[in-house]
This record gives structure tokens, C-alpha cells and sequence, in this order.
């Protein structure tokens, strides 16, 4: 009697524990599915390579299903702005401030502060929270040593250089329209010569032009590939270019000094997953993430003082710089495209 009772009790106890440890497993299951379910749309300004890698780095660290889909500034703009009612994506992720800016005085991000954007300067990040710098690039020339052999003509070095008769039909910029870094281009060359100037050496420069390209990564490649003799880009994708073996590439800066962005990142307004999009956020700022760029041959200057800068940007550290009004830029966004497109015509 007394066996059976003690095997009785074995077996209840050992049910006992069954159903616990099942228990517990469900609830960790049921964590796990919950991490699972996750997910995030990002729209992207960054070069393909490093949207994916930082994909795959995100993905990896926090479970959470990321799809992703490179635009120009103007593309992540123009669809934003159709999808306002119904928004798609949560993230918009790199490209110059400027535009932020513009989508912000749209009413189409949401403010977020990041507790980690305690570590990035002031200088960096919109006052009121809307978006987060998360690196800093310089505009400049890219031209083709071989191309410019055969024409004796020496690259670029100032803003005029570039309506040389030389270069007719053999430049190549982007479209301000669709592109982050050709607006750059053309809100530089305003704030340095000022409106009616600025436009009117657009308006020649626009005889100069081999193809306006819908990206401001264009230039560089079709240069480096002998397309065109000279372009403008931001100088980290013409390095980019330069270390993926074409060599004839060259870059200089104009002697009166040029623009610059501030890539940025920004939660978009009612976008789904916004716990989710919080989380990319405060991720791009550390260091780990920003520091992944260089892995993938993006070499823009780092916002994280904690991170170490690509050793490929050194060559531009003393490139001088104008005192670019981002803020003035951003709001001006729309008109100046205007005033362009209307100046070329
Ligand atoms: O990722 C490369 C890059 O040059 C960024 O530094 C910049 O913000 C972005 O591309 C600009 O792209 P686009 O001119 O196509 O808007």
C-alpha cells in the first residue's frame, strides 16, 4: 500500500512539473511570437549596401522584421506625402535634413526624442525632437583624371569653373527635385551668390549639363565609369566609387567653400509600429550602428562623438565649408525647386 502511494505521488509530482515547464514554455513562446510579430517599413536614403547591412544588424539585435526600400530625398517625400492618410512606413531613414524639415513643416513626422540623443550635439538635431542627425557629408567635384587629359583641363575649383567651355554637355548633377544631394547643390549656390545670381548661374550651368540624374549617387559612378567628365556629389560616394576600383576618379572643392547635409533620421506621423520605429531610432544613434557604414563603403562623417569616424573621410577634413543654414534651406525646400525648374526652362 505504502509503494502505491508513493508511486502515486512520484507520478503526480512529475505531471506537476510537466505542466509547469509546459507553462513556461508557452509563455516564452508566446514572447517570442510577440517579439516576432514586430515588424517595420522604412523608407531609405542611404546607399543600398549599407541600408541592407544595417537591416540585417537590427533585424539581428532586437527580432524585429524589418522591410526596407531605397528612395531619393524627393521619392521619400513625394510618397510620404501621397500616403498621408493611410501611412505605410514608420521610418524615414538618412538623407539630408533638409528635407526633414520640409516633411516636418508638412505635419508628416513625429516628434521623438531618443534618450540616446543626449549623446549627439546640438548642432546635430532638430531643437524640438522631429529628427536626429546621424552623420554629416560634404558636397564637392567629381571628376575624370583621363577625360580631363584629353581635354587639358584641370578639375574644378571653384562654383564658375564648371561653365568652362571645356565641360560643356560633360556635366552631370542630379535633379533638385528628386534628390537630396543636388538640392544641396542648388541651396548652397543660393546662399553663397544669393537668389537672383544663384538662379541665374543655374540657369547656365544648365547649359553645361550632360543628364540631370535622379540621384545625387549618380554622378560619381557615371564620372568614375568615363560617362562625363565632371559632376557635383556628396565626396564620400565619389570615395566609395574611387575604392571600388575606378581610379580616375579625382575630387576638389570650390575655393569659396560648399554645402554640406546633415543625414537625419525621423519617425513618420501615424506610420504603423511606432514602438517599433522608437526602437530604430534610438539604435541609429549608438555607436555600434553608425559605425556600420564604413563596413559597407559609406564614409560620411560620423553624428556619435564616440564613434569613430571612416579613416576615408580624413582626406576631407579640411575641406572649408560654408556656414550652411539648413534651417532656411529646409523651409525653402518647395520654392527654391520652383524657382529652379522655372529658371532652366
Ligand atoms: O547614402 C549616400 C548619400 O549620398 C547620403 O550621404 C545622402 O544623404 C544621400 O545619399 C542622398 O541621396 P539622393 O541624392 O539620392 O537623395
Amino acid at each position: 500500500m505504502l509503494k502505491i502511494k508513493k508511486v502515486l505521488g512520484l507520478v503526480l509530482a512529475s505531471t506537476m512539473l510537466i505542466t509547469m515547464v509546459s507553462g513556461c514554455g508557452a509563455k516564452e513562446t508566446e514572447e517570442k511570437n510577440k517579439v516576432k510579430a514586430e515588424k517595420l517599413t522604412i523608407y531609405c536614403g542611404l546607399m543600398e549596401d549599407h541600408m541592407v547591412a544595417a537591416v540585417k544588424e537590427f533585424e539581428k539585435e532586437t527580432g524585429i522584421k524589418v522591410d526596407a526600400v531605397r528612395m531619393s530625398s524627393g521619392e521619400i517625400m513625394g510618397r510620404v506625402k501621397a500616403e498621408k492618410e493611410n501611412p505605410k512606413a514608420s521610418i524615414w531613414f538618412g538623407g539630408p535634413a533638409d528635407g526633414f524639415i520640409q516633411a516636418q513643416k508638412d505635419g508628416l513626422l513625429e516628434k521623438y526624442i531618443s534618450a540616446n540623443a543626449k549623446d549627439i550635439p546640438e548642432q546635430f538635431k532638430d531643437k524640438d525632437g522631429y529628427w536626429t542627425g546621424i552623420y554629416k557629408g560634404y558636397l564637392g567635384f567629381v571628376s575624370n583624371k583621363k577625360l580631363l587629359g584629353e581635354k587639358g583641363a584641370q578639375a574644378p575649383q571653384s562654383w564658375e569653373d564648371l561653365l568652362k567651355p571645356e565641360f560643356k554637355g560633360q556635366v552631370v548633377i542630379a535633379n533638385p527635385g528628386s534628390s537630396g544631394t543636388a538640392y544641396t547643390l542648388l541651396s548652397t549656390v543660393i546662399q553663397i551668390m544669393g537668389e537672383e545670381k544663384g538662379l541665374a548661374y543655374m540657369k547656365k550651368l544648365n547649359g553645361q549639363i550632360k543628364s540631370y540624374q535622379k540621384s545625387g549617387t549618380a554622378p560619381g559612378r557615371m564620372v568614375g565609369q568615363g560617362e562625363a567628365t565632371v559632376g557635383v556629389t556628396f565626396l564620400h560616394d565619389a570615395i566609395k566609387y574611387r575604392e571600388e576600383g575606378m581610379k580616375d576618379i579625382v575630387l576638389s572643392v570650390p575655393k569659396e567653400g560648399t554645402g554640406y547635409e546633415i543625414g537625419a533620421v525621423a519617425v513618420l506621423k501615424g506610420g504603423p509600429d511606432q514602438e517599433a520605429a522608437k526602437k530604430f531610432v534610438d539604435w541609429c544613434l549608438t555607436v555600434k550602428a553608425q559605425e556600420l557604414g564604413q563596413t559597407v563603403g559609406s564614409y560620411q562623417f560620423l553624428t556619435n562623438p564616440q564613434a569613430k569616424a571612416p579613416k576615408q573621410a580624413n582626406e576631407l577634413k579640411d575641406t572649408k565649408l560654408i556656414n550652411y543654414n539648413l534651417e532656411w534651406a529646409g523651409s525653402h525646400k518647395n520654392e527654391l525647386i520652383e524657382k529652379w525648374s522655372n529658371a532652366i526652362k
